[in-house]
């Protein structure tokens, strides 16, 4: 299994703090910001993690991050020139997933859990992790019959549909690279990472899990708050870098 870490995109949400800096690399509590889903990763076992990012702040995550060695593990990087969509990580990353399978994680994603078991009983197909939300609007949702199967998922529904978020972390088989690449653009010009998954759902092959733990998305101010304490009081604590 190897990994991906899409840390790209100009936050333009968390203006004026992205103004110099990558929303990724702000901080939360006493870790750059992408110290929290690299800590999932390798919580996770993953060893070879592609670290996606911005063309202008390319250097600062070299500066700060390296080669992996610090972390027992070997990162390699790549551009995203334009930020066209998560599901651009496969086609960015199509080499480096190679012949195996890949978890991505989205670098403003704060996970309590670990995932351990589930990357490891991985057996093809794609896995996608879910949580009840208050704001499910802001996220993708996934909607489940009476067995707790996935039915439906749809990209920030503008109508209610279920209070399950799809979270930023995701587990494919290879053959997400052709995927993308036979994909079109949506109407807001993004490949999108829901499409992928309902591309897997069609075909019964996905499966969804519940986040137990707490979950947060920090890409907005309030967002980017909360993480501070749920990272100071739950997350800091268990942290293996
Ligand atoms: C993205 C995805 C969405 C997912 C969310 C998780 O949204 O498009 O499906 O629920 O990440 O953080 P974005 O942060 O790009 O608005």
């Amino acid at each position: 299994m190897k990994g991906i870490i899409l840390s790209g995109g100009s936050g333009t949400r968390l203006r004026p703090l992205t103004k110099i800096t990558s929303k990724q690399l702000l901080s939360v509590y006493h870790r750059p910001m992408i110290y929290y889903p690299l800590n999932t990763l390798i919580q996770a076992g993953i060893k070879e993690i592609l670290i996606i990012v911005a063309p202008e702040r390319a250097g600062d995550y070299l500066n700060l991050l390296g080669s992996g060695k610090e972390f027992g593990v070997t990162f390699t990087y790549e551009i995203q020139d334009h930020p066209e969509g998560i599901a651009q990580a496969f086609l960015i990353g199509e080499h480096f997933i190679d012949n195996d399978d890949v978890a991505m994680i989205l670098g403003d994603n704060i996970f309590e859990d670990y995932f351990a078991e589930e990357i490891k009983s991985f057996k093809g197909g794609a896995k996608i992790f879910a949580k009840q939300v208050s704001d499910p609007e802001r996220f993708g949702v996934v909607k489940f019959d009476d067995k707790l199967k996935a039915e439906k998922i749809v990209e920030k529904p503008q109508e209610y549909l279920s209070d399950y978020a799809v979270t930023g972390l995701y587990v494919y088989d290879k053959r997400v690279k052709d995927i993308v690449k036979n994909m079109k653009p949506s109407a807001r010009g993004e490949l999108e990472i829901t499409d992928v998954n309902n591309w897997y759902l069609e075909k019964d092959e996905l499966s969804v899990a519940l986040v137990k733990g707490e979950w947060l998305d920090a890409g907005t101010f309030d967002s980017l708050f909360k993480a501070q304490t749920l990272a100071k009081e739950k997350i800091a604590p268990k942290m293996v870098i």
